[in-house]
C-alpha cells in the first residue's frame, strides 16, 4: 500500500498542463499512431466500445478515463500514456476483460504502472513482456495466467513492485529474479510455484515486503535472505518447506511480520527470533516444532500477534502476566500438549488452552527434566477470526473470451 502511495504521489507530481480553451494545442494531444494503438487495445478489451467517441483525447488531463495516467515526453511535447489499469470496479463501468494475445501491442506504451487485476486474463506471461522496460510496477495478481515466470521479466530491471499473486504459475522461480535489484515488493503467493527459494534472491536488497505464501516452495531457504536488511514483511505460510526454521531470519532487524505457518517446519524456534525487536506478527502456528518457547519471545515489546499453536512444543510458558494480557485472544498456545503455565499465572490457563504446570520454579533445560502437565485443561483459545481475504470473482460478462 505504501509503494502504491508513493507511486501515486510521484505521479500526482508531475506538472500538469491543463487545458482551459477548447482549442487543443499539439502538447495537450497523443502521439496520433500512439492513439490509434490504444484506440484499438480499448476497442478489444474494453466492454465499452464507444471508445473514440467518448475519448477523443484520451490523455487529456480534463476528460481521461481514470485508469490511465499520461505525462509530457522528454524528446517531443506529446502526452504519452504512463499508466494503465485493467482493474475490475464494482462500482465504476471501465470494467475490462484482456485477451492473452493483446499483450503484444502493449510493448508500445512506455507505462510506468501497468495494473491488470481481477480481470479473467489467462494464458501465460509473454516474453514480450520484457519490452515494457519502463515499468516501475507490474501488478497482474487475480487472475488466471498459467505456466512458468518468463525469466524475460526479470529483465524489467525498473520494477520497484511485483505481484503475481493468486494465479496458477507453475514451476520454480527464475534464478534471475535476482537482477531485480530495485524490487520492494515482491508478491507471488497463492500460485502453484515449486522449487526452493532462489538463492539470488539474497541480491534483492531494497526488499521490504516479500509473499510467498500458498505455493509448493521446500527446501532450506537461502542463508543470503540475511542479506535483505529491510525486510519488513516475510509472508511463507503453506508451502512444504519441511526444513528447520532459519536462524537467517532472525538477522532481518526491521521484521514486523513474520508468517511461517503451515510449512512443516521442525526443531526448536531459533532463541535469535527474540532479537526481532520490531516484530508485530509471529506465525508460527502448525508446523512440527519442539522444544522450548525461547525465553526471550517475551520482551519483544511491538508483539501483539503471537500464534504457536498445533506444535510439539513443551515446557513452561516464558511470558509473564502482563505479556499474557497484552496480546489476549491474539496469543495462541493450543494444540501443543507439553506446553505448560507456571502456577502463577494458572489463572489465565484457561483462556490459553494450556495447562498448569506441576512444578512451579524449574524451567525444562533438556528432555531428561521434562515438566509435565498437572491435568488436561478443558480450556480453549478464544478463537480470533479475521475477514477472510477472498476476493469473489463475479461473472463480468466478459465479451470474446
Ligand atoms: C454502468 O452501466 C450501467 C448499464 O450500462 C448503467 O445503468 C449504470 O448507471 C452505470 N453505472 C455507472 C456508475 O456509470
Ligand atoms: C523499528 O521501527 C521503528 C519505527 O518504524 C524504526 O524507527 C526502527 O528503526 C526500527 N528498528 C529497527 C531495528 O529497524
Ligand atoms: C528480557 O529483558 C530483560 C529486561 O530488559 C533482560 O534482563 C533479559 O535478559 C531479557 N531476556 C532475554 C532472554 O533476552
Ligand atoms: C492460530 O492458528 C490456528 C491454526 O491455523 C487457528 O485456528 C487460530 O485461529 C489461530 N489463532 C490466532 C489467535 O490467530
Ligand atoms: C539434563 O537434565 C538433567 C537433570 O536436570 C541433568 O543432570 C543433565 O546434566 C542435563 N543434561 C544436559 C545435556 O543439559
Ligand atoms: C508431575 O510430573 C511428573 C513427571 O515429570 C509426573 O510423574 C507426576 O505424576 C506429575 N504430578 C502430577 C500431580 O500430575
Amino acid at each position: 500500500m505504501l509503494i502504491i502511495l508513493l507511486f501515486l504521489l510521484l505521479l500526482t507530481c508531475h506538472p500538469r498542463h491543463v487545458t482551459t480553451n477548447n482549442h487543443l494545442q499539439p502538447q495537450d494531444t497523443m502521439d496520433p499512431s500512439e492513439l490509434q494503438t490504444l484506440y484499438s487495445i480499448m476497442e478489444t478489451l474494453s466492454l465499452d466500445q464507444k471508445w473514440r467517441l467518448n475519448y477523443p483525447n484520451p490523455c487529456k488531463p480534463s476528460a481521461s478515463w481514470v485508469g490511465i495516467e499520461c505525462k509530457r515526453g522528454v524528446t517531443d511535447s506529446h502526452l504519452h500514456v504512463t499508466r494503465l489499469d485493467f482493474v475490475f470496479h464494482q462500482n465504476q463501468n471501465n470494467t475490462f476483460c484482456v485477451k492473452e494475445q493483446n499483450w503484444k501491442s502493449w510493448t508500445f506504451f512506455p507505462a510506468a504502472i501497468l495494473t491488470i487485476s481481477q480481470t479473467r486474463i489467462s494464458g501465460r506471461i509473454p516474453p514480450e513482456i520484457s519490452q515494457l522496460s519502463s515499468l516501475v510496477h507490474l501488478d497482474l495478481s487475480y487472475n488466471q495466467l498459467t505456466g512458468a515466470i518468463p525469466v524475460e521479466l526479470c529483465k524489467l530491471r525498473n520494477l520497484v513492485g511485483l505481484d503475481l499473486s493468486y494465479n496458477s504459475l507453475t514451476g520454480p522461480v527464475p534464478n534471475a529474479i535476482g537482477q531485480l535489484g530495485m524490487l520492494q515488493k515482491l508478491d507471488f503467493s497463492s500460485n502453484l510455484l515449486t522449487g526452493s527459494v532462489p538463492n539470488s534472491v539474497e541480491k534483492l536488497t531494497s526488499l521490504v515486503f516479500m509473499a510467498l505464501s500458498n505455493n509448493g516452495f521446500h527446501g532450506k531457504p537461502p542463508v543470503g535472505l540475511a542479506n535483505l536488511k529491510g525486510l519488513e514483511y516475510l509472508i511463507m505460510d503453506n508451502n512444504p518447506m519441511s526444513t528447520e526454521l532459519p536462524t537467517e531470519f532472525g538477522h532481518l532487524p526491521k521484521l514486523q511480520e513474520l508468517r511461517l505457518a503451515d510449512s512443516g517446519y521442525s526443531g526448536e524456534i531459533p532463541a535469535i527470533f527474540s532479537q526481532l525487536s520490531n516484530l508485530t506478527t509471529l506465525s508460527l502456528q502448525n508446523n512440527r516444532l519442539t522444544g522450548n518457547i525461547p525465553l526471550g519471545l517475551g520482551n519483544l515489546s511491538h508483539i501483539y500477534h503471537l500464534n504457536l499453536s498445533k506444535n510439539w512444543l513443551s515446557g513452561e510458558i516464558p511470558f509473564d502476566s502482563g505479556f499474557l494480557k497484552r496480546l489476549g485472544k491474539n496469543l495462541d498456545l493450543s494444540g501443543n500438549g507439553q506446553l505448560c503455565l507456571n502456577p502463577l499465572q494458572a489463572y489465565d490457563s484457561v483462556k490459553l488452552g494450556v495447562d498448569v504446570c506441576n512444578r512451579s520454579n524449574a524451567r525444562v533445560g533438556n528432555s531428561s527434566s521434562r515438566i509435565q502437565p498437572l491435568k488436561k485443561s478443558e480450556g480453549r483459545v478464544v478463537e480470533f477470526s479475521r475477514p477472510a481475504l477472498f476476493f469473489v470473482f463475479l461473472g463480468l460478462g466478459c465479451v470474446g473470451i
